[in-house]
C-alpha cells in the first residue's frame, strides 16, 4: 500500500498533484510520501509480538528527513559506515539503538561508533573481531558484539543481493563462528551479546528466513554450552516488495512466524528492514525530452538516467513506469532511456507505454529504496532533488545540485 494515486486523472502524492511538484521543484525529482513511510514502519514494527527492535537500514534511503521521521516513530538504525552513523545522529536517533554491520569497518569508524556508544557491532571476520577488541581496550571500553553468521541459505533473489551463501564475502560460516565466539568470550574489550545474520534482499517468501532462523537457534544452543549467553538475535533485513507482480509475504505473516520461534526465549529480536519500509514510499518523476523512432525501436528519452536510478541498469530491475496524467492513446512497445552516453542507460526496456509526447511527465514507481542513495553525478549531471509530501504539504528534503556543486570539492 502506498499513497501515490490517481485523482481526477492526475497522479497525486498524498493530496498534492505530482505535476505541481514537478513544476515547482523541476525534474528529475524524487518524491516521498510521509503517510506511506509511517504506515510501512507501523505495519512492520507491530508485526512482531516478541521483544524486538526495528533498526531501519539507513542505506536504503538515508535522507535526514526520512531518518528523523522513522527515528521519531521509535526506529533504531542499522548502519554500515561512519557516514551513516553521522546521518543517524544528525537525525536525532538514539545511539543505543544503532547496530553497525559491514565487512570493512575502518579503525576510525570503529572508534567513532565506540565513542557514540552504539548498541553493538555486527562483526564479519576474525580479523575484525581482533581489531575491535584492540581498539576498545585502547579506549578503555568494551564493545558489545554479535558475529554475523553465514547460514548458507539460498534466498532465491538476484545474485548481487544474495548475501547468506557460503561463497559470499559476508559473515562467517558456522564452524568458524563458533571458534570466534570462544575467542570473543575470552577477549578483553569485547562482550558477545548477540547473533546476527542477513541472508539477502528482496526476498519474496519467508522460507529462507525461517531456515536461517532455525539454524541460528541451534547454533545458539551450542553457544550456550560454551558459556556464551546471547541476548540479541538480529535477523537482518531483506523482506521484499512488489515492483511488478511479486507477491511478497505481508510483514504480519513474517512477524508471526518469527515471533512464534522466539516465544518463551529471553531473546530480543533485532530487525534491519530497508526496502520494505521505503521502497514503495517513493517515486521518481521525470519529463520526456524527446521521442525517437528508429526502424527497429521506439525510444522515449527522458531527463532521468542511470545516474539517478541505477537499479534497471545494474540489476535489470523492473520499475513500473506510468504517465502522470494518463490519456487514451495507442500503446507502443518502447525503451525508456536517459541521456547518458551508455547503452545500459535505461529505466525500462521493451515496455508497453501509451504514445507519450515530449514535455509530459512520467513516474517510475517503487523508487524510494536504493534510488537516490545510489545516484551519482556521472556525465556531470547534478543529482536530483528530493521532496517529502505530507498531506497537502511538500517539503524540499534535499535541493537539486547545481553546476557549482559539481565542482565545489575540486581544487
Ligand atoms: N541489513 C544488512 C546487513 C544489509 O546488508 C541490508 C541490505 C539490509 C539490512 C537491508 O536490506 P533490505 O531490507 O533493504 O532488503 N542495492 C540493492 C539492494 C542492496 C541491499 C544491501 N543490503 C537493490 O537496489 O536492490
Amino acid at each position: 500500500m502506498h499513497h501515490f494515486e490517481y485523482k481526477d486523472g492526475v497522479l497525486h502524492a498524498e493530496n498534492v498533484p505530482v505535476p505541481e511538484l514537478a513544476r515547482t521543484y523541476g525534474t528529475p525529482l524524487y518524491v516521498y510520501s510521509e503517510a506511506t513511510l509511517r504506515r510501512h514502519f507501523e505495519a512492520f514494527d507491530s508485526a512482531f509480538s516478541c521483544p524486538h527492535m526495528t533498526c531501519y537500514s539507513v542505506k536504503a534511503n538515508s535522507n535526514l528527513r526520512v531518518l528523523s521521521l522513522l527515528g521519531s516513530m521509535g526506529a533504531g538504525m542499522d548502519i554500515v559506515s561512519g557516514g551513516e552513523l553521522y546521518r543517524a545522529r544528525k537525525a536525532g536517533v538514539a545511539t543505543d539503538k544503532i547496530v553497525y554491520s559491514g565487512v570493512g569497518k575502518r579503525d576510525e569508524e570503529i572508534r567513532e561508533a565506540l565513542t557514540a556508544g552504539i548498541l553493538m557491532f555486527n562483526v564479519e571476520s576474525e580479523a575484525e573481531l581482533a581489531r575491535i577488541g584492540a581498539i576498545a581496550r585502547d579506549m578503555g571500553t568494551t564493545a558489545r558484539i554479535s558475529l554475523r553468521i553465514n547460514p548458507d541459505v539460498d534466498p532465491k533473489t538476484h545474485p548481487y543481493v544474495a548475501t547468506g551463501l557460503k561463497k559470499s564475502k559476508f559473515g562467517l560460516d558456522m564452524e568458524t563462528s563458533l571458534a570466534a565466539y570462544q575467542a570473543a568470550r575470552d577477549m578483553e574489550g569485547v562482550e558477545p551479546v548477540g547473533i546476527d545474520c542477513h541472508i539477502g534482499s528482496q526476498l519474496t517468501t519467508i522460507d529462507p528466513f525461517m531456515e536461517a532462523l532455525d539454524k541460528i537457534m541451534h547454533f545458539r544452543a551450542r553457544l550456550a554450552d560454551l558459556g556464551v549467553a546471547i541476548r540479541y538475535l538480529d535477523l537482518g533485513g531483506g523482506l521484499g516488495i512488489t515492483y511488478d507482480e511479486e507477491t511478497p509475504p505481508h510483514p504480519r505473516e513474517f512477524g508471526a512466524a518469527v515471533s512464534k520461534v522466539l516465544a518463551g526465549t529471553d531473546l530480543t529480536l533485532i530487525l534491519e528492514p530497508g526496502r520494505v519500509i521505503v521502497g514503495n514510499a517513493g517515486i521518481l518523476v521525470t519529463r520526456v525530452t524527446y521521442v525517437k523512432d528508429t526502424p527497429s525501436k521506439h525510444f522515449v528519452i527522458v531527463d532521468a538516467a542511470m545516474n539517478d536510478l541505477i537499479r534497471p541498469s545494474l540489476y535489470g530491475s523492473f520499475h513500473r513506469i506510468a504517465e502522470v496524467e494518463p490519456k487514451q492513446r495507442p500503446v507502443l512497445n518502447v525503451d525508456v532511456v536517459g541521456p547518458i552516453c551508455e547503452s545500459g542507460d535505461f529505466l525500462a526496456r521493451d515496455r508497453e507505454l501509451p504514445t507519450v509526447e515530449a514535455g509530459e511527465y512520467l513516474a517510475a514507481f517503487s523508487a524510494g529504496a536504493y534510488g537516490f542513495v545510489m545516484s551519482s553525478q556521472y556525465n556531470s549531471r547534478p543529482r536530483a532533488a528530493e521532496v517529502l509530501v505530507s498531506g497537502d504539504a511538500a517539503i524540499l528534503a534535499r535541493r537539486r545540485e547545481s553546476y557549482e556543486d559539481l565542482v565545489a570539492l575540486e581544487l
